[in-house]
């Protein structure tokens, strides 16, 4: 399973990508504006500064929800760095923009997927990825996980080489029930993927051991 960081903060895009695990990185307008990233200038050169980071997989998501326009600015970002993958809302000129950018070869992560009738569509269109959105289906009492696994089982009967990105992600065990559920990627804030290395008996475990070292040692 890819790891990639739900974030556009370049110094946690760092710290993922120190750790060794990191595959890539997911942004989106929101997580730009947080950063207070505005302005086209200033966000051309934010994603130019994250592909400096990381090996490949860097989503840039297009403001532009009609087909001329969503062509012309994933054209645009695609050609920032062959890094980028450009990111398409689930709209009907998106479905189209996404078949057009993959006649292209120009790779796609279709965004704001909430049921599995949308990630057939975006697959039939030839995106890349699809980002089912788990955390905002649980927000609202849908079970989002049973989407990812509706989608694996679907995606696995027609062999479709799109990858299920599990995006919206809360926490450590999401990330984990992901991987038990076949997501070929997971992107996740920060702390939801560094919690993963943490257990109060590795803490102590390790303690004991270096404490027994230092009494062998005579330290
Ligand atoms: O990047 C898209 C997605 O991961 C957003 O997550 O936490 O805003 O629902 P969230």
């Amino acid at each position: 399973m890819k790891f990639f960081i739900d974030t556009a903060n370049l110094d946690q895009i760092k710290e993922a990508y120190d750790l060794g695990i990191l595959d890539g990185v997911t942004t989106n307008p929101s997580l730009m504006a947080k950063e207070g990233i505005t302005g086209e200038a200033n966000i051309i050169a934010h994603y130019k500064a994250i592909c400096d980071i990381v090996d490949d997989n860097v989503s840039a998501e297009v403001i532009a929800t009609t087909f001329n326009e969503m062509i012309a600015e994933g054209e645009m970002l695609a050609a920032l760095n062959p890094k980028i993958v450009v990111k398409v809302p689930m709209i009907k000129d998106g479905i189209k923009a996404i078949r057009y950018f993959s006649s292209k070869g120009i790779r796609t992560n279709c965004t704001l997927i909430f049921s599995a009738g949308q990630a057939i569509l975006a697959a039939k269109a030839g995106a890349s990825y699809i980002s089912p959105f788990l955390g905002r289906l649980d927000d609202i009492s849908t079970d989002g996980l049973k989407l990812i696994e509706e989608i694996r089982l679907i995606f696995d009967n027609y062999a479709y080489p799109t990858e299920i990105l599990a995006a919206s992600i809360r926490g450590p065990l999401h990330i984990i029930a992901c991987a038990k559920l076949g997501a070929d990627v997971i992107t996740a804030p920060l702390p939801a993927i560094t919690a993963l290395l943490k257990h109060p008996l590795t803490d102590s475990g390790l303690a004991t051991f270096l404490a027994d070292h230092a009494r062998a040692s005579g330290l």
